[in-house]
């Protein structure tokens, strides 16, 4: 009998290597940590002065209870206001607070199959909830198909759609028009949560935070881990209906979001069109990365407008070839866990810097001969 697994499983592996007892930081250096999606680039240099100049304060003092600085400038971008934005120690800690609520043991929830794998691990492990995938198919290259995706929504009667848009691990978006599409092809019940972690790193797709005022199914989830170079510090936020946010805001402890966190978060936002030039490097990097591994005998990867790429291993299964290049020190992730239907032959890398990927591309030569 297997039993039910606490956690989800994430990348992450390379702290096996470096030491999650902390005890000697520079092995950071010796390895690179693909598995997971962090940026490549640090935090804006606005955003380290003032966490420099202020650290010994930023870190012994509390925050603003509710972070309603920060709140306030999420809510200006888009022309929001505070009551639409909730904060969190990161997305994750949003799902957890959000979820119990909204989803009771034996709903229906739809999500994408593959995609992030928290969101089936917490309906399925943790809440009890019937998860129907919907499947997007390696023949189109992963691109989610709305009108499929509505018509399995209405079929299986999900009380919640989940999409990560761009999702992961296929690094494929799914445009404006697309969503329109897929949003009226949906019941007028149906909660519609959007992870928007990646989808600063695309060019031409904005975000969908302002529908939420005309549309109150839509709950917009954002990460400020990625895009920002803000992981280690957590801070993420959900933009929604002001009624959902204001049923959630009682269970969403004091000081969720650090101070260094809201300060950092508040900074970056400050900066967007530097991180918008990293995204944009970010794109140029990520294809020469594609074409050095498609140049590999027995990989292919798959189209990509995010900060990683997914490929496929035709020779080698996917766990070796992980296994070999984390014997180089190169952590690269088996998409194994990520969907049932996913097999022994799907892999995805982080894009990192240019002599990093030079890495990734010689492990992965290696591994796969
Ligand atoms: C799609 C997606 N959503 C959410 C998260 C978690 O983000 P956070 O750091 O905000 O908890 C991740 C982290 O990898 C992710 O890939």
């Amino acid at each position: 009998m297997t039993s039910t697994p606490q956690h989800a499983f994430h990348g992450g592996a390379s702290f096996d290597a470096i030491g999650s007892d902390f005890a000697d930081l520079a092995r950071r250096h010796s390895i690179v940590d693909a598995d997971v999606l962090d940026a490549w680039y640090d935090p804006a240099p606005g955003v380290l002065e003032t966490l420099r100049e202020n650290l010994p304060w930023l870190v012994k003092t509390s925050p603003p209870t509710h972070g309603d600085g920060l709140r306030a400038a999420i809510a200006q971008r888009h022309g929001l206001s505070t009551q639409n934005v909730i904060l969190g120690g990161g997305t994750s800690a949003l799902m957890y607070l959000t979820f119990p609520r909204i989803v009771r043991p034996g709903d229906t929830v739809a999500i994408l199959d593959p995609m992030y794998g928290e969101y089936r691990h917490l309906f399925e492990h943790v809440l009890g909830a019937r998860v129907v995938g919907c499947e997007l198919a390696e023949a189109r290259g992963f691109r989610p198909d709305p009108a499929a995706i509505a018509a399995k929504v209405r079929e299986s009667g999900a009380s919640l759609l989940v999409l990560v848009n761009p999702n992961s691990p296929t690094g494929v978006v799914l445009d404006s028009a697309e969503l329109r599409q897929l949003l009226a092809g949906l019941p007028a019940t149906t909660r519609v949560w959007i992870d928007e972690t990646y989808i600063d790193f695309v060019p031409f797709v904005p975000t969908a935070e302002p529908f939420v005022v005309s549309d109150a199914r839509l709950i917009i989830a954002k990460s400020m881990s990625k895009f920002f170079a803000l992981s280690g510090l957590r801070v993420g936020y959900l933009c929604a209906d002001a009624k959902l946010i204001a049923e959630l805001e009682p269970w969403n402890p004091p000081w969720s979001a650090g101070l260094l966190a809201q300060c950092a978060a508040v900074r970056a936002l400050q900066e967007y069109e530097w991180y918008r030039e990293r995204a944009a490097e970010t794109q140029a990097v990520r294809d020469e990365v594609a074409a050095a591994i498609d140049a590999i005998p027995g990989l292919r990867t798959f189209p990509s407008v995010t900060n990683f790429l997914l490929f496929a291993t035709e020779r080698v299964p996917a766990a070796e070839l992980v296994q070999r290049c984390r014997d180089q020190g190169v952590f690269v992730r088996d998409c194994g866990s990520l969907s049932p239907r996913f097999g022994a032959r799907f892999v995805r890398t982080a894009i990192k810097t240019r002599e990093q990927n030079q890495r990734i591309v010689s492990a992965l030569a290696a591994a796969s001969r």
